[in-house]
């Protein structure tokens, strides 16, 4: 490869990449459901329906035009259909890649800073920044709801099961509580308890609950799963994406705890993300951004497993496990009986 076609190739990836930080603003400001909403309006009006600032507002919009969101005539600005998907309400919503863009550069940026001192601060990293947080959980809710509905629950049997017992699913690290409200949309005798250590989350999961009339059957709490104490033994544990968060500070104690708190026949269901037995398949296209996403665990404590590993801390603590892969073998469920 030529040193010009690699400027090339380098210079298209930064402009993608400085379209994926003009999105997040629209996202995180609201202005792409806010012009969605005028249909048509000048910089000025969009700023004042927002309630935003009218020179960072005419500013974002030269730029989301440029960058092809959004179509102008004269000073009206509509959005196009790119600026349409990035809608968080959309079908389909091109929001997580967006969000996703801006926290892989704010995790870039932290762990740039720790490679000499190797101080690894932890979960607190994801809060830094006030614009961020809030769509994290969106994020993730988007990014595989849709293949927890129609793929992995009507392939895993126990969900069924702890419904028809009128069973508690306990969600430990549950984000917006997303899973749960799907469960219970699904299970209608099933109860939910979410546990998650960031307030925001746990205010969103609660407000989610209500605005869906789940309220009754779904509850969450903000807390640490290190140091939590459930009332009632589960029928149904399910931690996704949050085992890696927890493994390198107490693995025994948290497969023990699992154990201990699910009634006999009950099941551990952990979802996480497969980090391949060999590096060369981190090349692969639909596994790069795990090797990114490694690193920025390692950031807040954390690296990604392997399935068998988690397999193997089950049967050490006296649970029979079973692996489900889906999505071409990069996500796994751990299925674990008591
Ligand atoms: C990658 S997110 C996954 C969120 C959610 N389960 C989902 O699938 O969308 C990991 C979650 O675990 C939570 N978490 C990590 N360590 C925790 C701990 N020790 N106690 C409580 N929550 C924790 C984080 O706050 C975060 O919301």
């Amino acid at each position: 490869m030529t040193s010009d076609t690699l400027k090339t190739q380098f210079r298209q990836q930064a402009q993608g990449a400085l379209g994926l930080y003009i999105a997040f603003i629209g996202v995180s400001a609201g202005l792409f459901s806010t012009l969605h909403r005028l249909q048509a309006a000048s910089a000025h009006t969009l700023a004042e329906a927002g309630g935003l600032d009218a020179g960072y507002v005419a500013r974002w919009c030269d730029a989301a035009y440029a960058f092809g969101y959004l179509e102008a005539e004269g000073d009206l600005f509509r959005l196009g259909p790119a600026g349409d998907a990035m809608r968080p309400e959309a079908p389909d919503s091109l929001m997580p890649l967006a969000v996703q863009s801006v926290l892989s550069a704010h995790m870039a940026e932290r762990a740039a800073g720790l490679m000499r001192s190797g101080e690894r601060p932890g979960e607190s990293v994801l809060g830094e920044r006030d614009t961020i947080l809030p769509w994290f959980g969106p994020m993730l809710e988007s990014n595989f709801a849709t293949l927890f509905e129609t793929t992995i629950c009507p392939a895993v049997p126990v969900f069924q099961q702890a419904d028809a017992q009128g069973g508690l699913a306990l969600d430990l690290g549950c984000g917006n509580g997303w899973y749960l409200r799907a469960l219970a949309r699904h299970y209608p005798r099933l109860r939910g308890l979410g546990l998650d250590g960031f307030a925001e989350n746990v205010a969103q999961a609660r407000a989610r609950a209500q605005a869906e009339g789940l309220a009754a059957r779904l509850q969450f709490e903000q807390g640490d799963i290190h140091d939590f104490t459930l009332e009632e033994p589960a029928d149904l544990i399910a931690m996704n994406r949050a085992l890696h968060h927890v493994w390198e500070r107490g693995r025994p104690e948290i497969f023990r705890w699992l154990r201990d708190n699910l009634k006999p026949g009950g099941h551990a269901v952990i979802w996480e993300p497969v980090w391949p037995a060999e590096r060369a398949q981190l090349r692969e296209p639909s596994r790069r951004g795990l090797s990114f996403q490694n690193l920025s665990e390692h950031v807040q404590g954390n690296h990604l497993l392997q399935p068998g590993e988690i397999a193997q801390a089950f049967q050490e603590a006296g649970m029979p496990a079973e692996i489900h892969l889906f999505a071409g073998g990069n996500e796994a469920l751990i299925v674990a009986r008591r």
